[in-house]
């Protein structure tokens, strides 16, 4: 695979070393690197994703062409740019990878379009954070292969257009709403990752232990798998920092007594969720009598970022039943009250 186009603007989060942080830890991605899958055989889960793209890759190699512009949306971590390596395998192209941040300019991305091969895959992580001019470059770029420069300025400007070579987009996302209609229609190809089913997850654990040389047993697998909110980046996190743990205080094997003493320092609960999560939910329950509280106010009183909140925590907590989202804000329903024992003094008014 051709080199990859690194992203100029580094995210405040990569330097997170949470467990449950939104994007890649760059001190992990050589680690991540080894255990992601290469071909849609071995990539496990999203079944009904990979039965499509099969097809859709089987029938663009029948043809000689590429594939159409695919757009991949789901919460962080479920495995969007996993996937755009598999698939860029799977069709034998060149992948390039940037994100809708690191594209400041319609330059900067007319300098990566011109530079793309036949074939060649460019994926675009975060695609909904693509500026306004950047993404009116893209369209003809996407709809007809070409490139529109505008030459002058006024009465007098001119629109030159430059033929570019047939290539395919994979954009990610973890808000397709945030996307604009003309882009979104751009795509003939959208995917919907869901989170994993706990089964999956354990076969993700037990394929990276095998890959890297742990060995664990059947229940210590199922208790990492429970705490993995469904999502493999967070199952692979927690594999390696029990194995630390279990290198440390035992001989290395991870066994169901050492990961659950692990879990506990960890400060990881039996459904996953860490001290924001429960951050989160206490803040609404002790200031905001449960709820309903906006966003921003929500943010401002947990000190972690809108997006961060939204985007990374909220979806797992909404999974569980634990959050609801109203028109008026946030609001923590009874299981969310029930699992951190704590009394909903609401409910008891409206009884
Ligand atoms: N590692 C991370 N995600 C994976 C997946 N879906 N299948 C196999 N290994 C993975």
């Amino acid at each position: 695979m051709k080199d990859t186009i690194k992203n100029k603007k580094i995210d405040k989060s990569l330097s997170d070393e949470r467990l449950i942080s939104p994007i890649e830890n760059k001190t992990e991605e050589s680690f991540d690197l080894s255990l992601r899958p290469k071909t849609l055989y071995e990539y496990i889960g999203q079944d009904k994703v990979k039965q499509n793209l099969e097809i859709t890759i089987a029938a663009a190699k029948k043809r000689g062409e590429p594939i159409e512009h695919v757009l991949l949306y789901g919460a962080p971590g479920l495995g969007k740019t996993t996937l755009a390596h598999v698939i860029a395998n799977e069709s034998g192209a060149n992948i390039r990878i940037t994100s809708g941040p690191a594209i400041e300019k319609s330059g900067d991305l007319a300098a990566i379009l011109t530079n793309l091969e036949a074939g060649d895959i460019l994926f675009i992580d975060e695609i909904h954070r693509l500026n306004k001019t950047v993404e009116e470059i893209l369209y003809p770029a996407m709809e007809d292969y070409a490139l529109d420069i505008i030459m002058g300025k006024g009465p007098s400007a001119r629109t030159l257009r430059l033929d570019l070579p047939k290539f395919t987009i994979i954009g990610a996302t973890t808000m397709a709403s945030l996307l604009s209609a003309p882009l979104r229609d751009r795509f003939g190809i959208t995917h919907h990752l869901n989170f994993y089913e706990t089964a999956d997850i354990e076969k993700i654990i037990k394929r990276s232990a095998k890959i890297l040389g742990i060995k664990l047993d059947d229940k210590a697998e199922n208790e990492i798998a429970k705490r993995s909110r469904r999502t493999p980046r967070i199952a692979n996190r927690l594999l390696k920092r029990v194995r630390d743990y279990c290198e440390v205080k035992g001989d290395g094997n991870i066994t169901l007594e050492n990961c659950l003493e692990s879990f506990k320092m960890l400060e990881v609960d039996e459904l996953g969720l860490d001290l924001i999560d429960r951050k989160i939910l206490e803040t609404i329950i002790v200031k905001f009598k449960g709820g309903p509280v906006g966003l921003n106010t929500l943010a401002a009183s947990t000190g972690e970022e809108m997006d961060t909140i939204e985007n990374v925590y909220e979806p797992y907590l909404m999974q569980l039943g634990f959050l609801d989202r109203s028109p008026r804000g946030r609001i923590v329903t009874a299981l969310g009250y029930e699992h951190l024992g704590m009394k909903n003094l609401n409910s008891d008014k409206l009884l």
